[in-house]
């Protein structure tokens, strides 16, 4: 008894891990081990043996046990300060570089255009891209004779020979939408319409799909006069500076009249745009007194509401402010690009804390 006492005591005092410790165990006090094995020979005993022999084995038992017990608790604290010493952490070291994506200047202009303009009343409405030649034309006073059509560019859909229904085009300006809008809405109604358009050209400042916003505001006495502060009050804030000029140019446009376009006074200088000062002018819209037609298709009766509309390049617009000099890289795709003239995540536009920081 004591020889098997002094080996398993010995072997557990050894036990190098939780794994040589269960061996020993299976060896000494599994189903068929050692000590079991011991036990099961009791039964052969004369009584006075079994008297002396049976507490002592389970003497022995009890204390292996106890003693395997004993080492997996202390094998467990082992482990643990093995691993509180491996796994060390300086909690005081700056952290990783993460690789964040960035916000692309056409949706940081967009939300500042939309921040501007929902701080002066205006709703933001979107249409589709792919739109019929109705709201893309005809309800804009562009009959299919009309030459503007063809100054368009226009992409049609494709259409299976026979196929009757109405063509559809990629809609090469915002301006269907303010038809949509104003037969969802009616009169009186101030929006403005962010997305994308697609015309067939491409060179230094133009791209087959590029980004515009239609504004409208319709109402019983709304006249030139109202443009004009709406216009300026976005170009002040815009380009973040206290005055600007603005000069309307006699244009034509069907879907307006009048029409005009509109310029801001700027200077250049060593290629720097500098805005509301110098002898430059720079056109940045187009716009006019929504033509009664138009009110007509849109539902509304010209005898009784009337309203100013005009559209932007918001694309041009990002070039100007933030100086990007070639359209054709907004859609490049180019990480270098992006990470230089891309905004953070969060520098979201609002007016009260400054639009662009
Ligand atoms: N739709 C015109 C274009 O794409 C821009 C435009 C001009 C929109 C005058 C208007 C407007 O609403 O009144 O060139």
């Amino acid at each position: 008894m004591d020889d098997l006492k002094a080996k398993y005591l010995g072997q557990i005092a050894n036990a190098a891990d939780e794994a040589a410790l269960e061996a020993i165990r299976v060896a000494a006090v599994g189903k068929k081990g050692e000590i079991s094995l011991k036990m099961r020979e009791l039964g052969k005993m004369t009584p006075e043996e079994r008297q002396v022999a049976g507490p002592a084995l389970n003497a022995l038992k009890d204390e292996v046990n106890a003693a395997i017990a004993a080492k997996k608790a202390g094998l467990a604290d082992a482990a643990l300060d093995e691993r509180l010493r491996t796994e060390w952490l300086d909690v005081t070291l700056p952290s990783r570089g993460r690789p964040a994506g960035t916000i692309h200047p056409i949706s940081q202009v967009t939300q500042e255009v939309s921040a501007i303009f929902a701080d002066l009343g205006f709703s933001v409405a979107e249409g589709p891209q792919v739109e019929d030649d109705w709201h893309n034309f005809d309800a804009l006073n562009i009959p299919s004779h009309h030459p503007a059509r063809g100054e368009m560019d226009t992409f049609y859909m494709h259409r299976e020979a026979g196929d009757n229904r109405p063509p559809h085009v990629l809609r090469t300006h915002t301006s269907p939408v303010q038809i949509r809008s104003m037969l969802e809405h009616g009169a009186p109604i101030r929006v403005i319409c962010p997305g994308r358009v697609y015309r067939a050209d491409y060179d230094q400042t133009h791209t087959p799909m590029f980004h515009q916003v239609e504004g409208l505001a319709i109402d019983k006495d709304i006249s030139m006069a109202n443009l004009k502060w709406v216009l300026e009050e976005f170009v002040k804030s815009f380009f973040e500076v206290d005055g600007v000029e603005l000069r309307f140019r006699a244009s034509h446009f069907p879907f307006t009249e009048p029409s005009a376009e509109v310029d801001i006074r700027c200077s250049w200088e060593n290629g720097q745009l500098k805005v509301g000062e110098g002898d430059d002018w720079l056109e940045i819209l187009g716009s006019g007194m929504v033509h009664p037609k138009v009110l007509e298709a849109g539902g509304i009766d010209p005898a009784e509401w009337q309203g100013f509309a005009f559209g932007m390049g918001i694309d041009r617009i990002a070039m100007l402010k933030y100086g990007i000099p070639d359209l054709r890289a907004f859609f490049d795709s180019d990480l270098r690009w992006l990470r230089h003239y891309g905004f953070a995540a969060l520098d979201q536009p609002d007016l009260a804390a400054g639009l662009s920081r």
